[in-house]
């Protein structure tokens, strides 16, 4: 895919409406927990700043549905932005209208940034509402989409301003892109997928579509559950999707057609509940106590996982395995993580992993360095993947 990228663009004196993603996690004391999105951003940030534009970073955080909520204001995370991109200076605009921040970047010098607040708090934002993009499109010169993550959405901020202003790909959505685009239009195989998370309805295209391309599927996570009971294993107290079963059931049988290993836990770690740790146990599916939950997958489906994965060239994972949130269910996902890059750096595959939750688990264990590539984007890479037309790119294409 060809980009119209910030090449031969004359940026001087210019006001970019960036938009970038900033949706970053927050632990329970409130602070960000994982700073990966902000950093992704630095490469189009320094750029238009040694250029001399000026920068105003459009960005969402939660979703707050139209309303201000301070506790998703794009404050939080600026303490943590001014400390990764290092820029010089930063000023944050209140929540206020686009005509209110027209005069403020009017004034602005060359090679700065200003933030504009959580732009979900405008109900504009998600309904694509013509006149407030049109109103925000007249505080920029350009719009550059750095927001690969967001670009399934068709709003303002990644849609709707590309109808009023010439728009551009950022570097990291170019780079995303790139890095995307040569692994997936020439896999090399065998591939193996990996996704887990708690629910099938939110993956049912996606699963449909991998059973398709790879060679080997593997289901873990919450997800899982409910094909062990489609399957007809009982689950005790498990998170199930009961009203998923015969989706499931589907699933696998298109998967038995298309010739597609499809891997579920043959094992499970589980606990009367996440908290009684002296019930926590490692049991065989035809185990699992009506009591009982399963919170990650067992030793023995890890090493199967593990194998299998040493025997493809490929592999692409999104979501995942266990509660990584909680010791010791992060043991599943931090295992077949350290399994993968350990296989990545001896060049024996190539290890792409999307989504924010995934790329969080893997962070915490200092893990993701050690894949081929690492997608911040979660449902959008889901979407692209799912071969659907991204609202956000389609003003990006280079005729
Ligand atoms: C993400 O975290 O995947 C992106 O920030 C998009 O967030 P959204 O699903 O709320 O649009």
């Amino acid at each position: 895919m060809k980009l119209k990228t910030l090449d031969n663009l004359n940026l001087a004196g210019k006001k970019i409406l960036l938009r970038c993603d900033l949706n970053v996690p927050f632990d329970l004391e409130g602070k960000v927990s994982d700073s990966t999105k902000i950093e992704r951003h630095k490469i189009t940030i320094d750029e238009l700043i040694h250029k001399g534009s000026k920068v105003i970073i459009i960005s969402h955080l939660g979703r707050p549905k139209g309303k201000y909520k301070e506790n998703l204001s794009l404050g939080k995370v600026l303490n943590v932005f001014a400390e990764k991109i290092k820029v010089p200076q930063v000023t944050v605009m209140p929540f206020c209208k686009p005509e209110i921040l027209k005069k403020v970047v009017d004034d602005l010098n060359n090679g700065t940034i200003t933030f504009m607040e959580n732009i979900r708090f405008h109900p504009e934002e998600e309904s694509n509402d013509e006149n407030f993009s049109k109103k925000l499109a007249e505080c920029g010169d350009y719009f550059v989409n750095d927001a690969f993550s967001v670009s399934h959405r068709k709003h303002v901020s990644t849609y709707g301003l590309s109808k009023h202003l010439p728009t551009f790909a950022g570097r990291y959505l170019e780079l995303e892109i790139r890095m995307l685009d040569k692994i997936f239009n020439n896999l090399n195989k065998p591939v193996m997928a990996i996704v887990g998370g708690s629910k099938i309805s939110t993956k049912i295209i996606l699963l449909n579509n991998l059973l398709k391309k790879v060679d080997i599927l593997v289901v873990g996570g919450a997800m899982a559950n409910t094909f062990l009971a489609a399957k007809g294993y009982n689950t005790g107290k498990s998170l199930i999707e009961k009203d998923k079963l015969d989706i499931a059931k589907e699933i696998l049988e298109k998967a038995e057609q298309e010739n597609c290993k499809f891997i579920l836990p043959e094992d499970v770690v589980v606990a009367r509940n996440m908290d009684e740790v002296e019930s926590i146990d490692n049991v065989s599916i035809e185990n699992i106590q009506t009591d009982f939950s399963a919170f990650d997958i067992g030793e023995k489906t890890i090493e199967r996982i593990s194998n299998e994965m040493a025997t493809c060239k490929t592999i692409f994972w999104n979501g995942p395995l266990g509660l990584y949130e909680k010791e010791p269910f992060d043991n599943s996902t931090n295992v077949i993580g350290r399994t993968a890059a350990i296989l990545t750096k001896g060049n024996i595959i190539t290890s792409v992993v999307g989504g924010g939750d995934t790329v969080a688990a893997l962070n915490k264990v200092n893990l993701t360095g050690g894949f081929s590539f690492v997608s911040i984007a979660g449902g959008a890479l889901v979407e692209w993947l799912e071969g659907k037309t991204l609202p956000g790119l389609e003003f990006l294409h280079k005729s």
